[in-house]
């Protein structure tokens, strides 16, 4: 079936935002949309065959721009996650990136995300968005192109391939911020959803969330989802790295880190029984389970309302701030000239 393109919404009167849909023999589809490459909706078969859209979102481009509204489905560059006091050094050139939440750098400073993107190619099954960023802007080096293709298969794989040509050698850490609710309701909470982490540690963090370096064991903690079992068991406990209120906002450091293709995390809804499993090249992932969505929006798709709780994000992405610890956390940076490319699967079935 060929991708459909339509007319989503202004950002101001010189900025159109146009959505692409993908749809399977099967379905299933996903509509992406310019701004920040992002996924707009995702709809997957429950156990009977019914499709939901199991991704929260907006209907006005705008309300995606509000970083509060936390980034919904769009991609992240040149750096997902933190870096500490908005500073690192790479190949002995200091710098310095946007401090766009408290003293460090969130989401690369939210410029990939917030920003139309180029629609590079597009085919019955895929989609190629592109965007340019040149030396030095938000502090990071070299002029650095970033494609991001995804791919909806007949099987219900969502696959993202992210691409980044870049002049000199620099840093990247894309990533994909959806938010998951696989029972497509997004007014019930992600806490019976149940979880599989194929991770033993995760990074250790301080007050401010930021790695202190130091990668401790999951094992007889909140943390260990080496096991499925229900997020909500435990998402309240008090515990060193979790925010009280918030949740879990954790990286994990996946057993396969050396840049193989290996599944990461397995989400399941037994409800509806649909089930995601995700697979990928890179060594983190950060669950975030919306705990610092506002308790009040009275916004989402439809007459949804978005709030607390009801999306998991799972972002696979290099561990936060390894800028800074480039030594000591996996990593691989872009070298001059030669494609840097990483491969993320969202993979859906469902469970009888
Ligand atoms: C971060 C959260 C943040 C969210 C939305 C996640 O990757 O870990 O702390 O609130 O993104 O920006």
């Amino acid at each position: 079936m060929a991708i459909e393109k339509r007319f989503f919404g202004n950002l101001d009167e010189n900025t159109p935002i146009y959505l692409y849909k993908i749809t399977n023999a099967q379905g299933a589809s996903v509509t992406l949309q310019t701004l920040g490459a992002g996924i707009q909706s995702l709809c997957m078969p429950d156990r009977d065959g019914n499709l939901a859209d199991v991704v929260l979102g907006f209907d006005d481009p705008k309300l995606y721009t509000d970083p509060d509204y936390g980034y919904q489905g769009l991609t992240v560059g040149r750096w997902a996650n933190r870096i500490r006091d908005g500073k690192f050094t790479f190949h002995g050139r200091e710098c310095h990136t946007p401090q766009n939440q408290g003293s460090w750098t969130l989401h690369g400073g939210g410029r990939f995300s917030f920003t139309p993107w180029e629609v590079a190619e597009t085919g019955d099954d895929y989609i190629v968005f592109s965007r340019f960023s040149p030396d030095g802007e938000d502090g990071f080096p070299g002029d650095f192109t970033m494609t991001v293709k995804y791919t909806l298969t007949q099987d219900n794989v969502l696959r993202i391939e992210y691409t980044v040509n870049s002049d000199v050698d620099t840093v990247a850490n894309p990533t994909n911020h959806a938010y998951f609710n696989l029972s497509g309701d997004p007014n019930k909470t992600v806490e019976a959803h149940t979880l599989q982490i194929l991770a033993d540690a995760f990074t250790e963090t301080d007050a401010s969330q930021l790695p202190t370096g130091v990668l401790s064991p999951v094992k007889g903690t909140m943390m260990d989802f080496t096991q499925p079992h229900p997020i909500g068991d435990r998402i309240d406990e008090p515990f060193r790295a979790v925010i009280d209120g918030v949740g879990y906002d954790n990286n994990y450091c996946l057993r396969s880190r050396d840049g193989s293709f290996a599944p990461a995390a397995v989400l399941a809804d037994p409800s509806s029984g649909r089930k995601m499993t995700v697979v990928t090249d890179l060594p983190g992932l950060q669950l975030y389970c919306g705990g610092w969505l506002s308790r009040d929006y009275t916004v989402g798709k439809g007459d949804s309302l978005v709030t607390y709780r009801r999306g998991v994000a799972l972002e696979t992405q290099f561990y936060p701030d390894t800028v800074n610890f480039p030594d000591s956390f996996p990593f691989w940076y872009v070298k001059g000239g030669v494609p840097f490319t990483t491969v993320t699967e969202f993979r859906f079935t469902a469970d009888a």
